[in-house]
């Protein structure tokens, strides 16, 4: 596959259009002329090194010493078609964000390219870092004017090629070069390659072949030697991710920040949305104007369940009424534009207060985060904080009876033989938190769920308990109450720092919240 092919008229390199007949496109000589002539020059200034660019230099070094004498490919991914010739918001893949310092809209198609410098003694002497994008194009161009996917014309200027080096520090070429590029000395016995597999089925395509991984059943692709390597490539991106630099920190403080804002604006709105109707929508849309307007949007679906509906872990239909007396779960997260994202939940008695049943729930929720949280700190290990939260939660189950006849705490503490409490909270207490929301996936479970807690790591703590409608263990006053209660933290050297501090948290404070209609005390 040749990878210019693919660029003809600017179509993207992973999802191509058919073109709609009914459109007509004037191609004369004169009318292109017209187009591109008579525009005031363009600025040749140069921006600054992005203080993102910065950290993310400092990341790709350690890439590079871990993969020393390889060429390592990052692709950024390409634009999704929503609907015919709509595409969605792009957003780079998160491994490339995280390696050039890109957030929001930038830039569909380029790959970064680590590739790797040799010594005089031919010994490996780090890596070059190079991007590979669609520049600016020039204005007789007929991009410039007709094309609507990454015309400027029709989404706006582009870096240029010096541009986009200045602002990240690194190497940049067009795009039309990868192809030659990624093929020199490589292939069977030549210079090892690795990519990020995922995030553009093209470049790999492109990539596989100059590794001579093509005419391959799935079967056989899935247990290569460039696969297995790939998969180890992948996974060293998303665990270096684990622990966050200063600029990360600082991006999840302003995450953190935007969404306590939106959930101020939520709680103020809480009667409005009574009154609306389809109350679950307002809250939505509230939370998404001030997502969209402080930073890129919300890091993914809100979560707006009223009544039963909290008992739904991901309700994120958002279609149900909210009403005096019930109790509304929001689990929303602001991203920024560097696209880092908060992930905070709290749960919200419509009228001001708390039922006594409400309360009772809400109190051993509260008291599970609190032991939760205790448990976030270094010397400890990820998993600590949930069976710090869950020990509480059981704890409450049993002393409710919910838990089966004779079952002691222990019994169902036990991993292999019990867990029954886990009927009323089925997932796990925290996670990584990040670029993606669920961050640091393909860690392995020894560095994730096993791996102790350093200072630097950002994660939730949110317990929860969900009593369904129809659950007929459960006595009637507990039926169709749904409580988790979510924050964000980072971990510090002797502890945690919560970074969603500032929303009211215990039932008092959550509740006089909401009767000043989202004005928070202290
Ligand atoms: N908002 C999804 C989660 O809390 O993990
Ligand atoms: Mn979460
Ligand atoms: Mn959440």
């Amino acid at each position: 596959m040749v990878v210019e092919s693919t660029y003809d008229g600017g179509v993207n390199v992973s999802e191509k259009q058919h073109k709609a007949d009914h459109r007509s496109r004037p191609t004369g000589a004169a009318f292109r002329t017209f187009m591109g002539s008579h525009w005031a020059p363009r600025s040749t200034e140069l921006p600054e090194l992005t203080e993102a660019a910065r950290y993310a230099a400092t990341r790709r070094e350690a890439v590079s010493a871990a993969f020393p004498g390889e060429r390592l490919v990052v692709p950024a991914g390409g634009l999704k078609i929503r609907s015919n010739d709509t595409d969605y918001v792009f957003r780079p893949h998160s491994a490339f964000a995280h390696l050039t310092g890109l957030g929001v809209d930038r830039e569909p198609d380029s790959v970064l390219v680590l590739e790797p410098v040799i010594a005089a003694d031919g010994t490996p002497a780090g890596h070059e870092a190079v991007l590979y994008f669609l520049p600016l194009a020039d204005r007789d161009s007929e991009e410039f004017f007709a094309d609507s996917r990454v015309g400027e014309f029709w989404v706006g200027s582009r870096p240029t090629l010096s541009s986009a080096a200045a602002e990240l520090g690194l190497a940049t070429r067009h795009l039309d070069q990868f192809a030659d590029a990624i093929g020199k000395d490589a292939g069977p016995g030549g210079l090892s390659v690795r990519m990020v597999r995922e995030a553009d089925r093209e470049v790999t395509m492109l990539v596989d072949q100059v590794r001579g991984q093509v005419g391959l059943t799935q079967d056989e692709q899935a247990t290569t030697a460039v696969q297995l390597a790939d998969e180890a490539f992948s996974r060293a991106l998303s665990t270096l991710r684990l622990v966050k630099d200063d600029w990360e920190v600082r991006q999840m403080e302003e995450a953190v920040a935007a969404t306590a804002t939106a959930f101020d604006a939520v709680v103020e709105q809480l009667p409005e949305a009574v009154r609306r109707g389809r109350g679950e929508r307002w809250v939505e849309g509230v939370f998404g104007l001030h997502a969209r307007h402080t930073g890129n949007g919300v890091g993914y679906d809100s979560i707006c369940a009223a009544g039963e509906h909290a008992t739904t872990l991901h309700w994120n239909r958002n279609t149900g009424e909210l009403s005096r007396g019930d109790l509304l779960l929001v689990d929303a997260g602001v991203e920024t534009d560097s696209l880092f994202t908060a992930d905070v939940t709290r749960t919200l008695p419509v009228d001001g207060t708390f039922t006594p049943a409400q309360r009772q729930v809400y109190d051993a929720v509260l008291a599970a985060q609190e032991a939760g949280l205790a448990a976030a700190r270094p010397g400890n290990r990820f998993k600590d904080i949930h069976a710090a939260a869950i020990k509480v939660i059981a704890e409450h189950l049993l002393a409710w009876g919910l838990l089966p006849d004779g079952v002691t705490l222990e019994q169902t503490l036990d991993a292999e033989e019990g867990q029954f409490h886990r009927r009323w909270m089925v997932h796990g207490t925290s996670h990584h938190l990040g670029i993606d929301v669920h961050d640091c996936a393909l860690a392995l479970r020894e560095d994730y769920v096993e791996g102790e807690l350093r200072e630097g790591m950002v994660l939730t703590v949110e317990p929860g308990l969900y009593f369904k409608s129809d659950d007929l263990l459960v006595p009637e006053e507990l039926r169709g109450i749904g409580v988790r209660i979510e924050d964000d933290v980072v971990i510090t050297a002797d502890g945690c720092r919560n970074l969603s501090q500032m929303l009211p948290r215990t039932a008092e404070e959550v509740e006089s919240w909401v009767r000043s209609g989202g004005v928070r005390q202290s």
